[in-house]
């Protein structure tokens, strides 16, 4: 293997997931400063949702907020970062879901006055369904949180993993002092008077400063004292191991604003988060990054980035081989040859040119309509095609009409395409047939509306059915009675039966009156 071809190994690709407002920004901000690559605070949070630098959607811009994930590369130690972003709006979409499938580790923020909140809790369910190692980092320490016991036990009975605590405050708000550093055997000290008290070095017991130091006045000292000893006696064991296979977290606390314990979280965790991993491919095999033939899937494309064209980029994440400018691939899906010269990268630090990519890197393609979701493209004569990306069950359904009822045409057409790259699902209404729209954000509704109207020149009546459960049955054990005031009968887009339950208790009379009908959930 060549040095460039091991360059994989330096790669960390990863997704910050937060609930909104808990300070993934702030924190992915301290991450470019401590790369170099911004000198002062307010560059990432002035173009909040605009890591790619290029021109979003209108409603995008109308509403400040990121609608698609992108994507910010920068180097670290000698190590290049790739962070996916995942919008953390309240609207967030299937594409937040798929680009957790693209990344090798997850850092989850989570406010220390609010503990873990309900999307935080959504996003995490499909980390751990796919095993993929996850960090967490308690933020906003300088502001008065939640007792760390608590929100330690919290993390692992609602998110039903093991919590490893790597640190550990020295109170909050106004008496935050410090972080009791179990790992690195020492007290990071903040606000420190100079340099060399920043951090303080632990006896040989790990109980207490080897030297006496003013942080021992502190309010907090004695209670952080007493809660260390606890961990150490009765809290779980460090196990790398563990915390490759998803089943523990180390967690982190600091405060992103103020730049405090961020350095020392990331730098712990780009000791531990893994370089790129094999993905399965559809046979059964894995492709390994060490493969030196190019491989890839395309898991987001973002389209209308200039409503004045029709530009739509195709987010590859690189699985194998060296990705270079102007290389022949084939898509897997339908055999075609692509020459790949239209590539964005996206380097935060805009004076790097990068004409190559490798295994965990992303590459932007220009696209005038050949990749959809989940394709595999691929060099050389061996067919890859990795396995599907997952579907995700829909909660929220409208029903969707052309206005002009002449548009028929741009209507279907639009839907299929739409429908094919993944901004919404489709279902028809058993009996009726109408068309109805699946989501699993109410943002995709709009975006959907949008780019009906404007790359499809069809305006939409969209008439809200509220959130739905949606359950999958086999065909035959489909029976016609089934279906019930409580129920919707729909198809899916390949023709698979599905019932839309009002909520829980209809599922669960379902249930009770058919037990042997099995209802399955997609992730
Ligand atoms: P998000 O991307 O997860 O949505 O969160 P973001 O970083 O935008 O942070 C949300 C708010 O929380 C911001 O305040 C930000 O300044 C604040 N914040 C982030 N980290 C910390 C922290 O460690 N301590 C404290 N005290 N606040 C923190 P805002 O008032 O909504 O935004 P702005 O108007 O100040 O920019």
């Amino acid at each position: 293997m060549t040095a460039e071809e091991e360059n994989f190994k330096n790669r960390r690709t990863f997704a910050i997931i937060s609930h909104p407002d808990a300070g993934k920004t702030t924190i992915t901000e301290q991450m470019l400063l401590l790369g170099g690559v911004v000198r002062e605070a307010g560059t990432v949070k002035g173009r909040k949702g605009n890591f790619a630098k290029s021109d979003w959607m209108e409603i995008e811009q109308k509403r400040g907020i990121s609608v698609t994930s992108s994507v910010l590369q920068f180097d670290f130690q000698g190590k290049r970062i790739n962070i996916l972003d995942t919008p953390g709006h309240e609207d967030f979409s299937e594409d937040t879901y798929r680009t957790l499938m693209a990344v090798d580790s997850v850092i989850m923020v989570v406010d220390s006055a609010k503990g873990i909140e309900p999307q935080t809790k959504k996003l995490f369910e499909i980390v751990k369904e796919r095993h993929i190692p996850i960090f967490t980092f308690f933020n906003k320490l300088d502001r008065d949180g939640r007792p760390p016991l608590d929100l330690v036990d919290e993390l692992e009975t609602i998110l039903g993993i093991e919590a490893y605590p790597m640190n550990w405050p020295i109170g909050s708000g106004k008496i935050l002092s410090g972080l009791f550093d179990l790992y690195h055997h020492r007290v990071e000290v903040y606000h420190p008077k100079t340099d060399a008290e920043r951090f303080l070095p632990l006896n040989a017991a790990g109980t207490d400063l080897e030297q006496a130091n003013s942080i021992q006045q502190s309010p907090a000292w004695a209670e952080t004292q007493d809660e260390v000893e606890m961990l150490t006696t009765a809290g779980n064991e460090f196990s790398e191991t563990a915390v490759l296979q998803g089943k523990l977290t180390p967690v982190f606390f600091g405060s992103a604003l103020t730049n405090f314990g961020v350095e020392t979280f990331l730098e712990t965790y780009m000791q531990y988060a893994p370089a790129p991993a094999a993905k399965p491919t559809v046979d059964g095999d894995e492709i390994a990054p060490t493969d030196p033939t190019f491989s890839g899937f395309v898991f987001k494309i973002q389209a209308n980035m200039n409503p004045k064209h029709r530009d739509r980029i195709a987010f590859v994440r690189v699985v194998s081989g060296t990705f270079e400018r102007g290389m022949d691939v084939s898509l897997a899906r339908n055999g075609k040859k692509i020459r790949l010269s239209n590539v964005t990268e996206f380097m935060a630090d805009a004076r790097e040119k990068v004409e190559t990519a490798v295994p965990g890197d992303i590459i932007g393609l220009y696209d005038t309509g050949n990749f959809q979701i989940g394709d595999t493209i691929y060099a050389g004569k061996r067919k890859v095609t990795f396995a599907e990306l997952p579907t995700f069950t829909p909660e929220i359904f409208m029903r969707v009409q052309a206005k002009n009822v002449l548009k028929q045409k741009s209507f279907h057409k639009g839907i299929e395409q739409l429908v094919q790259e993944g901004t919404i699902q489709m279902y028809q209404a058993w009996d009726s047939g109408d068309y109805i729209l699946g989501a699993v954000g109410a943002l995709q509704f709009e975006v959907f509306q949008f780019r009906m109207e404007n790359e499809y020149n069809t305006e939409v009546n969209l008439e809200p059915m509220g959130s739905k459960i949606a359950r999958w049955i086999k065909p035959d054990q489909l029976n016609r009675q089934m279906a019930s005031s409580r129920n919707l009968l729909v198809k899916d887009r390949h023709g698979a039966p599905v019932f839309l339950f009002e909520n829980q208790f209809a599922e669960r009379w379902f249930k009770d009156k058919y037990p042997e009908v099995e209802l399955e959930a997609k992730l």
